[in-house]
């Protein structure tokens, strides 16, 4: 494969932009080498600024749900620029999309639009600080927020992949707020809640763990977690910014059939845009700027185009239900094809998978948690990483990220995937 271009970009990249990319996670650190520059995606594929294509399983880090570009967002999009790039007045389009956020996600009675998931959670944890006159919350570790302070304590994602869970300029007063528990585990919660009395504001969590590679949530734990929010008057959010109409149209709410008080989204509901947005019960709402005290605001926020383009997905989620029947098929054809490829190599490596986001771990050991995650071997993902990309095919760069699979993967492309995985994963061990 000639990587020459993108070599070369970002050898120039590195002089301007810290690290040669604008997000951590994209300048491939934990897996070694350097990124390849991209210039164009069509459906599910990439094409690199050499012209080397690849099947894409980040899809632009979850926003993809139908593959790239796809017609009718374009349209969309196109039909929205006629009329202008932003106003910073409110338009039609931003009251059709509160309402439609509320008919798919019931929980969201409101709903506020920003410009990106840490918009999001950052706002969310204010909400409901303001609305619980508290100042704690709890979030689990290896779940990641986004960037904002309170949340670059123990965080996965891109902080995880550099082992930097705790950032420099996070002050050690904002860090003492952030209370940490296990995911999956009641009784670190139960722990934090009775040495914390009346001073937790809200829970944090990512109903399915995305950002340590992918966890599955144990029912009776958010069971329990549930109850212990409503006993103790604690805000309880679901940060769906990854699984947000991703795993159903409802998001994993709709499957777990949990209801929280708010809940954070971003990717998907910005149909490829930076778009973000947290909503819920309408009293909590009801208190943010101009209703209430709480401030939040945002020049661009509700922009018309990230409108258009997220009122587009999400229009297209709601009139099409099959989209998930459709997912589930494809994303069971690759965890089949993996699971038979380890029986055939003679390896039990993890695959954890709810609907079309999943992770191949490379450990034994089940992962329900951050503890059992880190027992993965990084150096072997890396290696594995770079074989299959060799081969065409565009994984996320760290061990702890999820993949994530859309409608427009082919049953050619899930089948070269399947048998690249075997090449590769015979190739590295
Ligand atoms: C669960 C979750 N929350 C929040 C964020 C932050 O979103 P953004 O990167 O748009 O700020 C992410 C990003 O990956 C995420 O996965």
């Amino acid at each position: 494969m000639n990587n020459q271009l993108s070599e070369k970009l970002f050898e120039e990249a590195k002089k301007y932009i810290p690290g040669g990319v604008n997000s951590p996670v994209r300048a491939f650190r934990s897996v070694g080498g350097n990124p390849v520059f991209i210039k164009k995606g069509i459906g599910s594929k990439l094409i690199d600024a050499d012209g080397n294509e690849y099947i894409d399983y980040i899809g632009s880090w979850g926003p993809h749900l139908f593959g790239h570009n796809p017609d009718f967002i374009k349209n969309a999009l196109l039909n929205a620029i006629e009329n202008g790039t932003g106003f910073g007045a409110p338009t039609e389009l931003e009251v059709k999309m509160a309402k439609l956020i509320s008919e798919l996600v019931p929980s969201v009675e409101m709903v506020r639009m920003v410009n990106s998931g840490t918009e999001a959670t950052m706002s969310a944890i204010r909400a409901a600080r303001g609305f619980t006159q508290r100042d704690k919350f709890i979030k689990f570790e290896g779940c990641y927020h986004g960037h904002a302070d309170c949340f670059l304590i123990k965080a996965g994602s891109g902080a995880l992949t550099l082992g930097t869970p705790t950032s420099p300029g996070v002050t050690a007063r904002n860090a003492a707020d952030t209370l940490i528990a296990d995911y999956n585990n009641i009784y670190s919660v139960k722990k934090l809640v009775a040495t914390n009395k009346n001073q937790i504001a809200a829970v944090i969590i990512e109903p399915v763990a995305g950002n340590m590679g992918v966890v599955k949530i144990n029912e009776q734990f958010l069971k329990e977690l549930k109850q212990i929010c409503e006993d103790e008057n604690i805000i309880l959010i679901f940060d769906e910014v990854m699984t947000g109409f991703r795993v159903a149209k409802g998001g994993a709410q709709e499957i777990l059939r949990v209801k929280p008080d708010l809940t954070t989204f971003g990717k998907i509901i910005g149909g490829g845009l930076p778009v973000g947005a947290f909503g819920g019960r309408k009293e909590i709402m009801e208190m943010i700027s101009p209703n209430g005290p709480i401030y939040q605001a945002g020049t661009l926020s509700g922009n018309p185009l990230a409108m258009a383009a997220g009122y587009a997905a999400l229009t297209y989620i709601k009139e099409n239900p099959k989209v998930y029947t459709l997912l589930e098929e494809k994303s069971k054809f690759l965890e089949d094809g993996f699971q038979e490829n380890m029986k055939s190599l003679g390896k039990k490596y993890v695959f954890n998978r709810v609907g079309s986001m999943m992770t191949l771990f490379f450990t034994e050991q089940e992962v329900n948690d951050f503890n059992s995650a880190v027992t993965s071997d990084t150096e072997l993902y890396g290696k594995f990483f770079h074989e299959m990309l060799k081969m065409g095919i565009y994984l996320a760069p760290s061990q702890f990220e999820a993949i994530f699979v859309s409608t427009a993967h082919t049953k050619e492309d899930l089948e070269n995937t399947v048998k690249a995985q075997f090449e590769a994963i015979r190739a590295v061990i």
